[in-house]
């Protein structure tokens, strides 16, 4: 399985922060953003992992993080020329991914749990289809969201639904077969002119292979695009670190829990 981290946007909604850094670049506690996106694609067992970002902001990420060896992984780059949506990362990364099964997550995404790895390593076992998942959220017209039926399956899912179904909202992570970037190509830019990864779901809930996963209740999970959540995902990594002594999305520590890296090993 290859994954796919998407850094790209203006990041307006936290100018001026973002007037020179990219928004994925922005500390979180103790740690730049892009850190613990790259940590939870670690924590399904990705190695290989294909970074896309601005052409302004892609050189820093590659001095950042070079060609992945300090994390244990592959990193490779790639440039998404204008924000046209996220489904257009599939499309970007088609070469990357080669028809193999892939993880497209969100660069602005912090997914924390004990039982997380175990649940991310389930949806990355998948044989076809696609899997997301479900949050419950207070602002359902702000995310993708879903309505299940009684049985668990995916009934309907909408982008930032003017009147919503359900409050369960499908938060930035998503594994895919080997079909998504046929299916990206076929999506027509929604109003808002972008390729909607939610019109990508779309298509495989309408094929019957679209699978959701409910986070439990031990699971947190921040989008980090405004200043408030930037703030409390901050705040939550503080408290974990020193409430677990464990360090939270810190790719050189999934590495050596991986069995990747030694504990001692160069760059950790
Ligand atoms: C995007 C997706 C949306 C998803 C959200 C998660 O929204 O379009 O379906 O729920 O990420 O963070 P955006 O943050 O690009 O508005």
């Amino acid at each position: 399985m290859k994954g796919i981290v998407l850094a790209g946007g203006n990041g307006t909604r936290l100018y001026p922060l973002t007037r020179l850094l990219s928004k994925q670049m922005l500390p979180v506690y103790d740690k730049p953003m892009i850190h613990y996106p790259i940590s939870t694609l670690m924590q399904a067992g990705i190695r290989e992992i294909l970074l896309i970002s601005t052409p302004h902001h892609i050189g820093s990420f590659k001095t950042l993080l070079g060609d992945g060896s300090s994390f244990g992984v592959h990193l490779e780059y790639a440039v998404q020329p204008k924000p046209e949506g996220l489904a257009q990362a599939l499309i970007i990364g088609e070469d990357f991914i080669c028809g193999e099964h892939s993880a497209l997550i969100l660069g602005d995404n912090l997914f924390y749990g004990q039982e997380l790895p175990a649940k991310l390593q389930r949806a990355a076992a998948l044989k076809s289809g696609a899997v997301i998942f479900g949050v419950p959220v207070s602002d359902p017209q702000r995310y993708g969201i879903i309505e299940i039926d009684p049985a668990g399956h995916v009934r309907t899912i909408e982008e930032k639904p003017a009147a919503p179904r359900s409050r369960i909202a499908v938060p930035g992570l998503y594994f895919y077969d080997g079909q998504a970037a046929e299916i990206a190509k076929q999506v027509r830019p929604s109003a808002r002119g972008e390729l909607e990864i939610t019109s990508v779901n779309r298509a495989y809930l309408e094929r019957g292979l679209l699978h959701a996963e409910m986070l439990d209740k031990d699971c947190a999970c921040f989008d980090m695009g405004t200043f408030d959540s930037l703030l409390a995902a901050g705040q939550f990594v503080r408290e974990r670190q020193i409430e677990t002594g464990i360090r939270v999305g810190d790719p050189a520590e999934t590495a050596i829990q991986n069995g990747w890296l030694e504990e001692n090993a160069e760059g950790t």
